[in-house]
């Protein structure tokens, strides 16, 4: 089957967004899963996390992060000095892609036609939330918001100007007219990408004490920009 593109509603808000994304149909990857796992978080969020796609839990919760993969990422937040609540997280693909094994399902990494098929949910929450900074978690988030040739060991924990993807860049509205800068509109975009929380999971016992300490500092930087 052919795979299209969503086509979000536009003037809905990140409630109205949600509610769209339960029905998408875009991909074939919802008809196997529980239901779509679309972001959480306040409207208000200076950060968006972004990971690759639901996991087995968030398939079955409805909510993104709240399996393993989300406690490690819970730990590593509290050792950065970031308030989960405080930041906006979602993932690149809004439902589970799996394999079935006996009783057991199995991730599988999304293919390049899911991430196309389901990127328009994604730029859309970006454009309501104007974040400061977002970070990728992970390779498949950081090739799709940076570039396909991104390399997570090479250039993790680097914040980056970044525009948001499909947007006009915010309006400078300084009604004052005095020199200080329009606090309403935040003039620029960072974006960081650091490892994935399953990687860290994933890391053999002897290194991954260090893998999960190398995520803190990448999220250091990122608590820093925003102080
Ligand atoms: N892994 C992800 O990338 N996202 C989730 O929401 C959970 C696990």
């Amino acid at each position: 089957e052919r795979n299209g593109i969503a086509r979000p509603p536009s003037g809905v808000g990140l409630d109205g967004l949600a509610t769209a994304a339960a029905g998408c149909r875009a991909c074939e990857l919802w008809e196997p899963a529980t239901q779509t796992v679309f972001g959480e978080g306040p409207p208000t969020a200076r950060i968006v996390f972004v990971g690759e796609q639901p996991g087995d839990q968030e398939d079955r919760k409805g909510e993104p992060f709240v399996g393993p993969a989300g406690r490690l990422l819970d730990d590593a937040l509290t050792g950065a000095g970031i308030d989960r609540r405080d930041a906006y997280i979602t993932n690149a693909v809004k439902h589970f892609r799996f394999t079935v094994k006996g009783k057991r399902r199995i991730h599988a990494t999304p293919g390049a036609e899911h991430l196309r098929a389901c990127a328009p949910w994604l730029q859309s929450e970006l454009a309501v939330l104007r974040p400061e900074v977002v970070v990728a978690l992970g390779a498949t988030a950081a090739k799709a918001l940076i570039a396909p040739s991104f390399r997570i060991t090479q250039d993790r924990g680097r914040l980056m100007p970044w525009d948001l993807p499909g947007l006009p860049p915010p309006p400078v509205v300084d009604e004052a007219d005095d020199d200080e800068p329009d606090e309403a509109a935040p003039a620029q975009t960072w974006i960081l990408a650091t490892t994935h929380p399953s990687a860290v999971l994933r890391t053999p016992d002897e290194a991954r004490q260090a893998a999960f300490d190398a995520l803190v500092t990448d999220l250091k930087v990122v608590a820093a920009a925003l102080a």
